[in-house]
């Protein structure tokens, strides 16, 4: 890659930072499209954030990705923070305005859109997710804009889903939303694994595996190359299965909307995360 006097800078900020695949997907992206911009990684220590923030002002980048431990922490940071990432309680792209600095979450709509990318309908379904922490949140909000018929939140520690079950139920007042601690997956017809059960081989199921019915769709944030233990032992039984790869790309390919307000090249993204071995 070329660098020029010219070139138009973003990128991303996380700790850590080494294993995002963000910069390829998104250098190649640029490649695509003849464009002399640059996507780095930066690993941001917490302590360091504020001054990094202040820097993509001083620097003059066009916007960073915002990635795990600083979703949340950021946003005090920033001066403008769109609604939907509000309501999120996170924000994962930065937009720079002229040096007024735009927080945006692309999280949701790139789990959605993955969905929808693989032909699963999502209006009028019955949804369990499993988790209430942060993704859980993102995925909750991007599901709900969708017209659902019910959500049933399942968390270890309950009192959690039930404080999101209620923050969610005023914003989607006609869809009915509820909370428990374990999951009767016969009225599920969408369950969603936002727990990091699956990331390690010794964790358990985030719910028990005999559940599983062909007419499940079955979708685990969790990226494990070939699957986690929950898809592997879904894609046996017949679901649909879909895996986070999709959503690093649509989540990605909206954040690229976002910073250069052009059509992000899909097939060249989806090529570059093939060539680091993640298939969508
Ligand atoms: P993220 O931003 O990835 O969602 P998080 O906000 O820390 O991360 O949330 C992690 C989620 O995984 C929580 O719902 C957590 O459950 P608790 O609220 O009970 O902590 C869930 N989780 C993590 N480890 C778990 C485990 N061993 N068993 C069940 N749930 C687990």
């Amino acid at each position: 890659m070329e660098l020029s006097g010219r070139t138009c800078m973003v990128g991303i900020f996380g700790d850590p930072v080494a294993h995002s695949l963000s910069p390829a997907m998104h250098n190649t992206a640029f490649r695509e499209l003849n464009m002399d911009w640059c996507y780095a990684p930066f690993h941001v220590l917490p302590r360091y954030l504020e001054e990094a923030v202040r820097g993509v002002r001083a620097l003059g980048l066009r916007g960073v990705n915002v990635t795990v431990p600083h979703k949340e922490t950021i946003m005090p940071l920033l001066d403008v923070i769109d609604p939907e990432a509000v309501a999120i309680g996170a924000v994962n792209t930065i937009v720079n305005e002229g040096g007024v600095l735009a927080g945006h979450n692309t999280d949701a709509f790139g789990f959605v859109r993955s969905l929808e990318a693989k032909g699963i309908l999502i209006s009028g379904r019955r949804v369990h997710v499993l988790g209430a922490g942060g993704a859980a949140r993102a995925v909750c909000h991007g599901l709900l804009g969708k017209g659902l018929s019910s959500m049933l939140i399942v968390n270890r520690t309950v009192d959690k889903a039930d404080r999101l079950a209620a923050h969610l139920a005023v914003r989607y007042p006609g869809v009915d939303i509820r909370a428990a601690s374990g999951t009767d997956l016969s009225t599920a017809d969408i369950v969603v694994n936002t727990t990091s059960l699956g990331l390690h081989a010794s964790d358990p199921f985030p719910l028990d595996p005999m559940d599983l019915r062909a007419d499940l769709v079955v979708c685990d944030l969790v990226y494990r190359p070939g699957g986690t233990p929950l898809l592997r032992r879904a894609d046996e039984r017949g679901c649909h299965v879909i895996d986070g790869a999709g959503m690093l790309l649509w989540q990605g390919w909206q954040a690229f909307k976002l910073w250069t307000g052009l059509e992000p090249p899909v097939s060249a993204m989806t090529e570059a995360l093939r060539q680091a071995g993640v298939q969508t």
